[in-house]
């Protein structure tokens, strides 16, 4: 049975700061940003957006009534959770319409778990044919003001909806995981921004490509000549370029090096407007390839590399459908749409990405009216947190 990516739909905040002001700001020349890390830009959430909101927000871009009707597990992948017990999933089937007897649960390892996630749903769907699965990356990336990391972070949700005959792309049974014990990147639960060792984490994400495409070459005989693109995890475009030029088979016809060139720019488009979204990074990569690219055809084959730090890394692959350009937008419009962002100030920024829920000692916290999606944290209530529906208007 064929089973894989029927549709895939993508979600930001609304709020944006520009790469130029950062680094004027922090006293950095700004070709550091926009040549040494090949980012333009970064999504900025405010506090009324979180995982739910961006992940219900991507959803309900792509989902009609039937495949409400029809999901039967819901499966967030995440490394900013918002509850260390309920499953950020089970916020979204409800706020989504989704019919109830379906399985709602979250899936963490750092940037990978999207990855696990997908195959988990293909496994789910090679058992029950007729179901949909949704499955949602989702995941704002804060590292702290001044820090190194701070160019890098972002905001995003990426919706995927699996099924069997699937319209974008068939997922392949043949891939390579690789599993390292390091501290590249960690966030113990005290923190709210991560720990870093971020010369440390460019190296192992560097050799943990290195060593798992060569086993999966060797284990597949497979090679780079059988694939149109390559998608790779995105924590900022230039490492992304790095991994790509490392494993660019120099012995390649030229024809064929040009095209895979040409896709890997496709493929960083839109991260250069938005930053790290975490474990959207590289399905944020796959979209902006699969709406931007023009020479990509039904039956090409891609690559993904998927990455989390602490580390666990995947090769893995799929074919393009036949007709697979009729379930994506235009590479055009979805960048216009982010040109429609509000642009923040540095000292705006500053406080509106690390402003936190004030909680009363009754358990409540209000907050102002924020631009958001379709979806957006209203307040909270006795410890619990209330979503709302945003109108058309935004009211
Ligand atoms: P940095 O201070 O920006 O490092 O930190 P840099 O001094 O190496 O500069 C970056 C690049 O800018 C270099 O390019 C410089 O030469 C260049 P390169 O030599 O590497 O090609 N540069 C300039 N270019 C033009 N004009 C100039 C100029 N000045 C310098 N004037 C670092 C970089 C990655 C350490 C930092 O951004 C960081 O800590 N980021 C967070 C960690 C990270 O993203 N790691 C990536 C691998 S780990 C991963 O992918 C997992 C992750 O997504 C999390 C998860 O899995 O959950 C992060």
């Amino acid at each position: 049975m064929k089973i894989g990516i029927d549709k895939i739909g993508f979600a930001t905040a609304q709020y944006v700061l520009n790469m130029d002001d950062l680094a004027n700001s922090r006293s950095v020349d700004p070709e550091k940003f926009s040549t040494g890390l090949l980012l333009q830009a970064l999504s900025i959430a405010p506090v009324t957006d979180d995982i739910v909101t961006l992940g219900a927000s991507a959803a309900q871009k792509i989902l009609t009534q039937a495949d409400k009707e029809n999901i039967d597990m819901v499966i967030v992948a995440t490394e900013s959770g918002i509850d260390q017990s309920k499953a950020a999933a089970v916020y979204i089937h409800q706020l989504l319409g989704i019919q109830p007897f379906a399985r709602s649960i979250e899936m963490k390892e750092a940037c990978y778990s999207a990855t696990a996630a997908l195959d988990y749903a293909k496994l789910h769907i090679g058992k029950n044919p007729d179901s949909k699965v949704l499955v949602i990356a989702s995941d704002i990336a804060k590292y702290g003001i001044g820090t190194p990391g701070e160019s890098t972070q972002g905001a995003g949700s990426v919706a995927m909806l699996l099924t069997k005959d699937p319209a974008i792309m068939v997922l392949h049974d043949q891939s390579l995981a690789l599993t390292r014990d390091i501290m590249d990147f960690w966030r113990p639960n005290y923190s709210v921004t991560p720990y870093v060792n971020g010369m440390y984490s460019t190296k192992q994400y560097l050799d943990m490509l290195k060593t798992s495409w060569d086993e999966y070459q060797k284990r597949f005989n497979k090679s780079l000549a059988d694939f149109a693109a390559f998608c790779f995890h995105i924590p900022f475009p230039k490492l992304a370029l790095k991994g790509f030029n490392k494993i660019l088979d120099k012995q390649l016809p030229e024809a064929v090096k040009e095209k895979l060139k040409d896709n890997f720019q496709h493929s960083i488009l839109y991260s250069q407007q938005i930053g790290n979204i975490y474990t959207g990074s590289l399905f944020l990569g796959l979209l902006s390839l699969l709406e931007n690219s023009t020479s990509l055809q039904e039956g090409d084959q891609i690559a993904m590399f998927s990455y989390g730090s602490g580390a666990v890394a995947e090769i893995f692959t799929g074919t393009l459908a036949k007709g697979f350009k009729k379930q994506l937008l235009k590479g055009q419009s979805r960048l216009q749409e982010l040109k429609k962002r509000t642009v923040l100030s540095v000292t705006d920024y500053e406080k509106m990405f690390f402003e936190e829920a004030q909680i009363d000692e009754n358990g409540h916290a209000s907050f102002d009216n924020y631009k958001t999606g379709p979806f957006a944290l209203k307040e909270i209530l006795g410890h619990q947190r209330i979503y709302r529906k945003v109108a058309a208007n935004g009211e």
